[in-house]
């Protein structure tokens, strides 16, 4: 069975989801779509942009998330974005923060749906792969049940068929960015409602999906869905993904062979272990031991003598004191 691109994906999150926590959660799942963090279209066309672009042939399926309102500099940004490797070009129409919101970027454009249609079709032309959408149900007073159909149909108007929605609002005046992620209430039914009534277009839920029980859930009604933060924080969880949604026949991975793969990586690389192993503070939520790995990771990760070899041997020790408790 083929399944959809979209059908599991962990979500775009600035200072989180770079390259290699990108790499930890490849090693965990080979068939989730991973997202780069928000990348503003003019750092891409003025920025040092091997830093800002690249990536790990392992970490396909892949998508650039852009982030801008100027449909010459999107298109732009996305051309490269595309000849640099990436397998889809998100726009980001989600992030509330002020620095966003200062250049017109992220979630206000939300009230302006022609900008971000004429971008997302600029965008498209310049490309020959996916571009896709991830926005939120409403900024501020809108009511999104009156908007968000309206501007999917904008969008979809414009040729864009994979919608991410993030199912809450943004507000942009007086709440932080987190608060903004937890505070605004999550309306599933009425993203349920705008999908139902498109069946020709896909759509992913994202916003509050706690596990992968309730992931499965919504994939009845979803195309897809979109984790954030419980696959950063329980990253573990992503290992069960290729066998519970895509019929993999392969063994879900055990932690320890993810840290022996990281810790190759960070040699072969020749940067410190500090970079990936920052993205595996919870590799061990839940088990025994889970509180010392992250306290020496923590503690003694971003020593001199926190090397591959130290990785390996403390990931060792950590994973014998869990299965005896098991
Ligand atoms: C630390 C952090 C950074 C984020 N950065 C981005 C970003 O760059 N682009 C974006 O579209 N959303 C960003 N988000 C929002 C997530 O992509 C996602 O929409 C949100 O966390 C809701 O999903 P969740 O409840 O599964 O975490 C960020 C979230 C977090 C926690």
């Amino acid at each position: 069975m083929t399944y959809a691109p979209h059908r599991f994906c962990v979500a775009p999150m600035i200072d989180w989801t770079d390259r290699y926590c990108r790499f930890v959660h490849r090693q965990l799942s080979k068939h989730a779509r991973l997202y780069t963090e928000m990348i503003v279209d003019e750092a891409i066309l003025r920025g040092d942009r091997s830093h800002l672009l690249d990536f790990d042939t392992e970490e396909h399926p892949l998508a650039l998330q852009l982030g801008g309102s100027d449909s010459t500099k999107m298109a732009a940004a996305a051309k490269i974005g595309a000849e640099w490797g990436y397998d889809e070009i998100n726009m980001n129409i989600g992030c509330p923060s002020d620095r966003v919101q200062s250049g017109r970027f992220g979630a206000c454009l939300m009230t302006s749906p022609d900008l971000v249609a004429d971008c997302l079709k600029a965008m498209q032309d310049a490309v020959d792969i996916p571009v896709t959408a991830k926005c939120r149900i409403g900024v501020d007073d809108q009511e999104p049940a009156e908007i968000l159909p309206r501007f999917i149909d904008r969008l979809a108007e414009a040729g864009v068929t994979v919608f991410i929605v993030h199912a809450r609002k943004a507000w942009l005046d007086g709440l932080s960015p987190k608060e903004n992620r937890t505070v605004p209430p999550l309306d599933y039914l009425l993203v349920e409602e705008v999908a139902r009534a498109r069946p020709h277009l896909t759509f992913v839920l994202n916003g509050g999906i706690e596990d992968l029980d309730q992931a499965a859930s919504h994939l009845e009604t979803f195309d897809g869905v979109m984790l954030g933060r419980a696959a950063y924080e329980r990253p573990f969880i992503l290992s069960r993904i290729d066998t519970r949604f895509f019929d993999s026949p392969c063994e879900a991975p055990d932690r320890l062979t993810v840290i022996k793969a990281v810790a190759a990586k960070a040699a072969v690389m020749d940067v410190p272990i500090w970079k990936f192993a920052r993205h595996m503070l919870g590799l061990f939520h839940g088990e025994a031991g889970a509180r010392d790995w992250r306290r020496r990771i923590s503690e003694e990760g971003r020593d001199r003598g926190a090397t591959p070899d130290w990785f390996i041997r403390l990931g060792t020790e950590i994973t014998a004191r869990s299965r005896a408790a098991a």
